[in-house]
């Protein structure tokens, strides 16, 4: 039996230790937002957080996540950095045919959650391992942007003081 936590639930999954996390996620748990693309980690279709570490899940075994914690695509609508970046992601049109792109999400929360104002070369260093057959990097590029912009203009919007005061 090994015991992990998988999107803030704590679970018990009897399966061989050696399956991918992926297989587990998709065919045991029906989370099927992580897709196979590759298997080899080499695309970056199957990107998930291991302890907030974006992981190529169809390499790792499911026993490297004993005690741990999992973060999938299904996730991120109920994280403060997901939202953002998902709702980036909409407001730059980035998804063309949207298979690469639950991947490429993760590894943008990643990124965000490492470093919240990441430039260009940043950005295209975190998300090489991300492969687009779209073509779709230059809006991925513009969403990160537009994401860490968000979170800037909240922050500034909570430093700001609601009345201002005036001295006599
Ligand atoms: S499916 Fe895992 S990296 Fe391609
Ligand atoms: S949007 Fe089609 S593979 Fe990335």
């Amino acid at each position: 039996m090994i015991k992990l936590t998988i999107n803030g639930e704590p679970r018990s999954l009897d399966v061989p230790a050696d399956t991918p996390i992926l297989w587990v996620l998709r065919d045991t748990l029906k989370l099927t937002g992580t897709r196979f693309g590759c298997g080899m980690a080499l695309c970056g279709a199957c990107t998930v957080h291991l302890d907030g570490n974006p992981i190529r899940s169809c390499t790792t075994p499911i026993s490297m996540a004993e005690g741990k914690q999992i973060s999938t695509i299904e996730a991120m609508q109920d994280d403060p950095v997901g939202r953002r970046v998902q709702q980036a992601w909409m407001d730059e049109a980035v998804a063309q045919c949207g298979y690469c792109q639950g991947g490429q999400v993760m590894s943008a929360v990643a990124l965000l959650k490492d470093n919240p104002n990441p430039d260009d070369a940043q950005i295209d260093r975190q998300m090489s391992g991300n492969i687009c057959r779209c073509g779709t990097y230059p809006r991925i590029r513009k969403a990160i942007h537009r994401a860490a912009a968000a979170a800037e203009k909240k922050a500034a919007s909570i430093g700001e003081p609601l009345f201002t005061e005036v001295k006599v």
